[in-house]
């Protein structure tokens, strides 16, 4: 397979997500970087494309001058990846569809359920490819869990629980700091803080691992830090469409937990726990029996595990490489392969719906809402 040459907006120097990316796409050497608009000031962003190799005709100053020198030329990227904050993702996502570009955007997909659904309607519409960066789900042992769950290894899903909760936000004499205060000030982060950020990976991950859809929510958020107008913890209930109940609490204060993000999900003959702080091992209880470590790269994982553990077993498997593995599956949609793990577009809108749907139930008293965009209903 030739290189497929690739374009990043955002994710300049210093970003967080911008050097998971650049590890990703290049990891299986599948991705070229080969244009960039990386970075909100455009003279650091041109300077900073070229130091990681880009030709300085392709290191740009802006996404609408990224956007017109790319789509004329012969070489022009096959994919661009959108990691800027969120609140310009819909923008710079639709032009670059319309223009005929596969796109992975970052999450949240948009700030609104409106923009996600006209998304959904721009990708169908150009047959090209809107991914959503829900790398959680491309860690080897998720995608076991996934496949078990599908293979009826643990029987009809009766519960999932699942939680995405740190405490790196706790401290109220750092609400101030101006990189944390954005996150719970509505007019930089949208109409959620803490759900938004985290709350939604969880939600896509109850989804991804149990192949199901969010129907209805019940939420109740809470401003812990009185300064802070979102909320920075929540409790979500949910149901999903085959009856599976959902439990979700996902917080930026609950100092002494680290990354947080775990899920069990307990069905009629078994039972699964994955954390994201020990990804390379998938717990797994069968009813009446003994509980087992399934580990990643072992013999006998289901196919799209087994594809997807990059080092051998025993060898840490991380972050970067999750995000490889979007990447892989992006090179095989590209070329035309379907990849039914990939997070799209739809899995983009149903978060920014179950956002909205979590905002309006926790400003009502926690009652139970449709969390469904509406074209899905
Ligand atoms: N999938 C995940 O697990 C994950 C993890 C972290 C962040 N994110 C998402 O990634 C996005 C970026 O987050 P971050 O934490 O890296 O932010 P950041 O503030 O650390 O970095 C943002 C980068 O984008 C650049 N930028 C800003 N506006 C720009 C513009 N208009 N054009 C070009 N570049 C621009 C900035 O200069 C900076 O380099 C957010 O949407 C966030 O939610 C996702």
């Amino acid at each position: 397979m030739t290189k497929l040459n690739w374009g990043m907006i955002g994710g300049g120097e210093g970003s967080q997500i911008g050097p998971a990316h650049r590890l990703g796409a290049q990891a299986d050497g599948l991705f070229n970087l080969a244009a960039g608009a990386l970075d909100h000031r455009p003279e650091e962003g041109r300077a900073y494309a070229q130091r990681l190799g880009i030709a300085a005709d392709r290191a740009y100053g802006d996404w609408t001058e990224m956007l017109a020198g790319e789509k004329d030329r012969q070489d022009k990227i096959d994919l661009v990846t959108i990691a800027t904050p969120n609140a310009t993702h819909f923008e710079i996502a639709k032009a670059f569809l319309e223009a005929g570009f596969n796109v992975l955007c970052e999450k949240p997909m948009t700030m609104t359920v409106e923009e996600g659904e006209e998304i959904v309607r721009v990708a169908n519409k150009t047959g090209k490819i809107c991914a959503v960066n829900y790398c959680y789900s491309a860690y080897p042992m998720v995608r076991q869990a996934r496949a078990m769950v599908r293979n009826g290894e643990i029987g009809k899903v009766r519960l999932v629980v699942t939680n995405f909760s740190h405490g790196h936000h706790g401290d109220a004499t750092d609400a101030d700091n101006p990189r944390v205060r954005w996150r719970y000030d509505p007019k930089m982060a949208g109409v959620s803080g803490q759900f938004a950020d985290c709350g939604i990976h969880a939600l896509h991950m109850a989804s991804f691992v149990c192949d199901d859809e969010v129907e209805k929510l019940s939420a109740d958020f809470a401003s812990t830090i009185p300064s802070r107008e979102l909320e920075d913890d929540a409790m979500v209930n949910f149901r999903m469409a085959s009856g599976t109940v959902g439990r979700l609490w996902t917080s930026s204060v609950a100092i002494g937990r680290q990354h947080g993000f775990d899920i069990q999900v307990f069905g009629e003959t078994g039972g699964l726990r994955w954390a994201s702080e020990q990804p390379n091992q998938l717990i797994y209880t069968p009813v009446g029996g003994r509980t087992q470590i399934i580990e990643k790269g072992e013999a006998g994982l289901h196919e799209d595990a087994q594809r997807l553990s990059r080092v051998s077993i025993a060898h840490p498997e991380g972050f970067p490489l999750a995000v490889a593995n979007i990447y892989c599956d992006l090179a095989d949609a590209i070329a035309g392969e379907t990849r039914n793990g990939l997070p799209t577009a739809e899995d983009g809108v149903r978060s920014m719906a179950a956002v909205h749907t979590a905002v309006a139930s926790a400003q009502n008293k926690g009652a139970w809402l449709d969390a469904r965009p509406p074209m899905f209903r």
